[in-house]
């Protein structure tokens, strides 16, 4: 399950090791001393196997397999997601998953690692183990081909809960609606969600409940325009999740905390919206 999330995967900090990285040294010097006589001795091949979840829609009757692909990770960058596109580059071009940015921006890359969702471009290859590493689509989800899950449900619940702001009162400058750095600051921690589903994937409620509970990525959406000061739709929105599902099937199991790839908190967003229904603030 998600909860069981091993270093490897731990985001902050990941990005830079991309920088550090660099190809086999004899892998570049070949070349550019073909007239020395003298060629650098190659390293020794550090072969790891990829074992990737396999399925397509154009041949449905066909049962999802795992299909196993073997790197020298001396000539891979240490993250899985330069092990995927070295894949689909160098290997099967058939290979299918989403990414964007490269760099834990986008959110377009979150995946299955070692049965933790993550973002395949913060996931370094483990190189604690020799272990062959298991790649699936995040958890729970339609599957439109291969690692690329089907969100459309997901979107869906976020349009419900109207992420955007609305008010009536007009700005006194007839300008900007302005907020104090205190009101401001209330926003930290629920603006950067870039609703990569990790957390939601990785939610047992979720799981179970998906058509009707909105899960921890939605609520906290949901929870970062309830407490914008500039908007005036407070009741309104608080009213939508007065139900017994859309909020109160979250249990506290605190998977989708743990799951979040940007180091925020959807499980204590959920009980900030549970405490203010409670307190009728
Ligand atoms: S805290 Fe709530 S939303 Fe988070 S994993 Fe648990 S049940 Fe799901
Ligand atoms: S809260 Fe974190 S894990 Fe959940 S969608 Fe936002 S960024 Fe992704
Ligand atoms: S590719 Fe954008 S977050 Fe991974």
């Amino acid at each position: 399950m998600a909860a069981l999330r091993s270093s490897s995967c731990r985001v902050l900090g990941a990005a830079s090791a991309r920088t550090a990285f660099r190809p086999a040294a004899g892998a570049i010097f070949t070349r550019s001393m073909a007239s020395v006589s003298e060629v650098p001795a190659q390293p020794e091949p550090k072969l790891r196997s990829f074992q990737i979840y396999r399925w397509n829609p154009d041949t449905p009757s066909e049962k999802p397999r795992l299909q196993t692909y073997t790197l020298d990770l001396n000539k891979t960058g240490p993250m899985i997601l330069d092990a995927l596109i070295r894949i689909k580059n160098e290997l099967d071009p058939t290979v299918t998953f989403r990414r964007s940015c490269r760099e834990g921006i986008c959110g377009s890359c979150a995946m299955n690692i070692n049965g933790q969702n993550t973002l395949a471009c913060l996931c370094k290859i483990p190189l604690e183990t020799s272990a062959d590493v298991k790649i699936y689509p995040l958890p729970h989800t339609y599957v439109v081909k291969d690692l690329v899950p089907d969100l459309t449900h997901f979107y869906k619940q976020y349009k419900s809960i109207k992420p955007y702001l609305q008010r009536d009162t007009p700005a006194e400058d007839g300008k900007e609606y302005r907020q104090t750095k205190a009101d401001r600051k209330k926003l930290d921690g629920l603006y950067e969600c870039f609703l990569c589903a990790c957390c939601s994937t990785s939610c047992p409620s979720y799981w179970w409940n998906s058509e009707e509970y909105l899960g921890p990525a939605i609520l906290l959406q949901s929870y970062r325009w309830l407490v914008d000061s500039r908007d005036e739709r407070k009741a309104e929105r608080k009213n939508n999740l007065e139900n017994s599902m859309s909020l109160y099937r979250c249990h506290t199991i605190l998977n989708c905390t743990r799951a979040c790839p940007k180091g925020l908190n959807p499980g204590l967003a959920i009980a900030e919206i549970k405490k203010a229904m409670a307190l009728g603030n």
